[in-house]
């Protein structure tokens, strides 16, 4: 009988709810027997798991957020807390866990499953577990999932919460620009998504914002200018408000951050412009999953069950979405394509970025 964990980490996301609910009930149905490492991966290092059955999960389909808690673990970065994590599997006899987290949580996975070996010979070095213990335990079946507002993954073309997220951002903005366009004034709209602008490009491109800043195309030198002209177009076509958009994780072709309130300070200098912020901050996380993340976290992780039973769970994989339909990718290299981009970032090489992103991004 297999035993199987779920665990969520990072920063929570709408649909990780759905995704628990069906992926327990999937599992309990082939016959697991499930549990739940609370508050990500520090629930692994102090040995916080606990069963879930039919009932633990009913009624969250609808609830945004994460039942079984999540958290950034900085013991779980070092080698010793996963030395303890891999203790704390083996000792409730976890063969298979499932982790629903963003690109840093999924790396961990991966590190986890990468140093498997090495930490279970230490682990009977130090005499912690006997060599039986040890060959039971030799094979540890991970399988991700990716829950992030911020659509910042490889391997899938939509992360878990990414859809919500929107709908918070455009509900945001909609209200926001009714008031603007009554006092004639420009807003400027920070939303989330770390080093990753997709919030900010699609939730401009669904708003008719003015102008959008974004991590992956720093604008060019001058663009102060560049934004002023194309918001006074739309003021002398009748335009009542302007609307920037500023993703997060801006910056200049310099690299320095573009915050708000400089944009701000540009309108009001450069433009003339009654001006105001609005920092959406975590708004944008919470709130009821939409359609969308419920039907892509619900089909995802009746996926990941069907992997951990029939699948290869040597080669830990990342369930995904291409093209309306549910894919498996190789977890390490979905990591490191990921990575990649985020090294790209450092290194200023924004071409390549875009033609990782890909998608909307190169459209
Ligand atoms: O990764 C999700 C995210 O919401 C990012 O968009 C944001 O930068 C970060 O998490 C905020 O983290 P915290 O909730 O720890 O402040």
């Amino acid at each position: 009988k297999k035993r199987i964990a779920i665990l969520t980490s990072g920063g929570d996301s709408c649909g990780m709810n759905p995704a628990i609910r069906a992926f327990t009930r999937a599992a309990l149905i082939k016959g697991a027997q499930v549990f739940a490492v609370r508050e990500g991966y520090n629930g692994l290092v102090t040995d916080s798991i606990i069963p879930l059955h039919w009932g633990s999960v009913a009624g969250i389909i609808n609830r945004g957020g994460t039942i079984i808690g999540t958290a950034r673990s900085v013991e779980f970065r070092t080698r010793e807390g996963r030395k303890k994590a891999a203790f704390n599997l083996i000792k409730n006899k976890i063969n298979n866990l499932l982790v629903i987290g963003g690109d840093g949580s999924l790396t961990g996975a991966n590190l986890l499953r990468c140093e498997w070996a090495s930490l279970l010979k230490e682990l009977v070095e130090d005499k912690a577990i006997d060599e039986e213990t040890f060959k039971t335990h030799e094979t540890l079946g991970i399988v991700g999932l990716v829950g992030s507002i911020d659509n910042d993954m490889c391997g899938t073309e939509i992360t878990i919460g990414a859809d919500t997220a929107c709908h918070r951002i455009l509900e945001a903005i909609d209200a926001i620009l009714s008031t603007a366009v009554s006092h004639q004034r420009s807003f400027v709209i920070e939303v989330m998504g770390r080093n990753c602008g997709w919030l900010a490009l699609v939730s401009g491109l669904t708003t008719g914002a003015d102008y959008i800043l974004l991590p992956e195309c720093p604008p060019e030198e001058g663009w102060e200018n560049a934004m002023v002209e194309s918001l006074e177009k739309g003021r002398l076509s009748g335009r009542r408000c302007s609307l920037v958009i500023v993703a997060e994780g801006s910056i200049d072709s310099n690299g320095k951050p573009i915050s708000p309130g400089y944009v701000r300070d540009v309108l009001e200098k450069k433009a003339g412009h009654d001006a105001r912020i609005t920092i959406l901050g975590h708004v944008q996380r919470g709130g009821i999953p939409s359609f969308c993340d419920r039907y892509v976290s619900t089909r995802m992780a009746v996926e990941a069950v069907n992997y951990l039973y029939n699948g290869n769970i040597l080669e830990p994989v990342l369930i995904g979405m291409h093209g309306n339909r549910v894919v498996r990718a190789p977890l390490m290299e979905a990591v490191k394509e990921t990575q990649a981009i985020g090294a790209l970032i450092r290194e200023k090489k924004f071409a390549d970025v875009v033609k990782l992103r890909g998608g909307i991004f190169q459209e």
